[in-house]
């Protein structure tokens, strides 16, 4: 007997619409304006995946945390969203077209001061990163490129 329901794209795109949080305007707004970059879009975390950093970095109590691979900044909004006043996210990338997207969008979210973006190549800018304090939390999402 099955004891499980098989996810269909159908099932899937209801159960995402209904989630909480499936009204958000401004990761909304974020991925419109990424998908106009075409296929390469598809680098951005997903809907569901946003919500779960946010809900994970907020449930753990994480107060400093760091990303690699920041793209136009759906996962660093999800993850500073789950951070307390105060707290810091670091967010490396080396390319500068997606992350002045991130940036301006990280002020519509209203997340801009809990972050820090070091822009360039992580494999070099890690080796002399001295995080302020102990991280909580770190989001490795960097790739060499896009297939
Ligand atoms: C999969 S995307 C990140 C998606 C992002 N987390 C999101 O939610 O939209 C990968 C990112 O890693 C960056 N990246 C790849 N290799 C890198 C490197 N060596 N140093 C810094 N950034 C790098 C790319 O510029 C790209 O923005």
């Amino acid at each position: 007997m099955r004891k499980y329901t098989p996810i269909t794209g159908e099932l899937h795109d209801y159960i995402v619409r209904q989630r909480s949080g499936a009204n958000d305007p401004v990761l909304d707004a974020l991925r419109a304006e990424t998908m106009k970059f075409g296929d390469v879009s598809e680098m951005a975390i997903s809907q569901q995946q946003c919500d779960f950093l946010t809900f994970l970095v907020a449930a753990i109590g994480a107060r400093h945390a760091a990303e690699v691979g920041t793209f136009t900044g759906s996962s660093s909004i999800s993850i500073a969203r789950g951070l307390p006043r105060g707290g810091r996210l670091v967010c490396f990338d080396r390319d500068d077209k997606w992350t002045s997207v991130a940036a301006r969008y990280w002020k519509q979210a209203g997340v801009d001061e809990k972050i820090e973006l070091r822009l360039g190549d992580a494999s070099r800018l890690l080796r002399a990163f001295k995080p302020e304090a102990p991280l909580d939390f770190v989001f490795i999402d960097g790739k060499q490129g896009w297939v």
